[in-house]
């Protein structure tokens, strides 16, 4: 089936948290959303209550981005089902208490928070390209400041921890947005931003996180003025998604107030630079991309 609404947006981690409250307010907009997620209950109610009350259609597609296969199905599923691609919104997230390697075998958290996220940029740009003026996005985490990225420790065998896992994968989030907007640049056609949505305790973000880190979500949750809602978190995305400011600025990191600085670490160039070498490799593509 081919849609022809004007905006389509491909938006993974749809089913829960930030994404599902941003399916909406997309569809709100009238966009035609491609909603991606693991939970294939929660995704098609999502999709049937999402277009029931909205101008326009959000239509499930079911992924787990544990394996490449499923990253570059969803790709080819996109390209036949939809007419363009104007957003490509990367929103899906894990935290994992063990480290786990995946079929691919790359450390889970990487896998999921960045190298799908890679795959399918690099499975979907022509897309993207053809629907121009066009915009990628990135949900990643003021956390990304406290990550470090050992090349020669990818899987995490020395050490493994489930917050510098996931810090290690937001500090991957920030620098590949920003060295795809650099190789972007010039192009005039693609922009590439990524934000902070802030620490929202009442998603299921931490739901496979050790017992005493549940606790304390859950106690953050109860007690007002400590982080922020979902709704604010969704409402960043889809800014980002929309508004005109950020479909001709590139490679920024927007946090509560606007475009802020990110940590040094990923805006340096070699860093950068071996980032999207290393993720070639690891979901095997020709480095030498866009
Ligand atoms: N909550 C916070 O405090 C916070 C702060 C900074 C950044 N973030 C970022 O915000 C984004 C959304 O998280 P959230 O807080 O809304 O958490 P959430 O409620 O747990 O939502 C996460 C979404 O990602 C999907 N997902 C998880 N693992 C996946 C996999 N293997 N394959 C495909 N999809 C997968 C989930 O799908 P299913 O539910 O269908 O499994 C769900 O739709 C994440 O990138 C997270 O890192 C969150």
């Amino acid at each position: 089936m081919n849609h022809e609404d004007t905006r389509t947006v491909l938006l993974t981690g749809a089913t829960s948290g930030i994404g599902a409250i941003a399916a909406r307010k997309l569809a709100a907009t009238g966009a035609t959303v491609a909603a991606v997620g693991r939970d294939a209950d929660r995704g098609r109610r999502l999709a049937e209550d999402a277009t029931a009350e909205n101008p326009g259609t959000v239509r499930f597609h079911r992924a787990d981005f544990a394996t490449q296969d499923a990253v570059r199905r969803l790709a080819a599923d996109v390209e036949a089902e939809y007419d363009r691609l104007d957003v490509l919104a990367h929103n899906a997230g894990l935290s994992t208490r063990e480290r786990t390697i995946t079929d691919d075998g790359a450390e889970l958290t990487l896998a999921v928070n960045h190298l799908a996220p890679y795959l399918l940029t690099h499975e979907l740009l022509g897309s993207l390209r053809d629907a121009a003026p066009a915009r990628v996005l990135v949900t990643a985490s003021g956390v990304h400041t406290r990550g470090t990225l050992a090349f020669d420790d990818l899987r995490l065998e020395r050490e493994y921890s489930a917050l510098a896992a996931y810090a290690r994968s937001k500090l991957a989030n920030v620098a590949f947005t920003i060295e795809l907007a650099d190789r972007l640049d010039g192009d005039g056609s693609v922009v590439a931003n990524c934000f902070h949505p802030g620490f929202i305790p009442s998603t299921d973000l931490f739901r496979d996180a050790a017992p005493r880190t549940r606790l304390f979500v859950r106690l953050a949750a109860a007690v007002p003025g400590i982080g922020t809602t979902a709704e604010a978190g969704a409402d960043r995305l889809v800014e980002l998604a929309t508004a005109p400011e950020y479909g001709s600025r590139s490679g920024l990191y927007v946090g509560d107030d606007g475009p802020r600085d990110p940590a040094p670490a990923a805006t340096d160039p070699e860093l950068r630079e071996e980032l999207w070498r290393v993720s070639a490799d690891l979901v095997g593509v020709d480095p030498d991309w866009p």
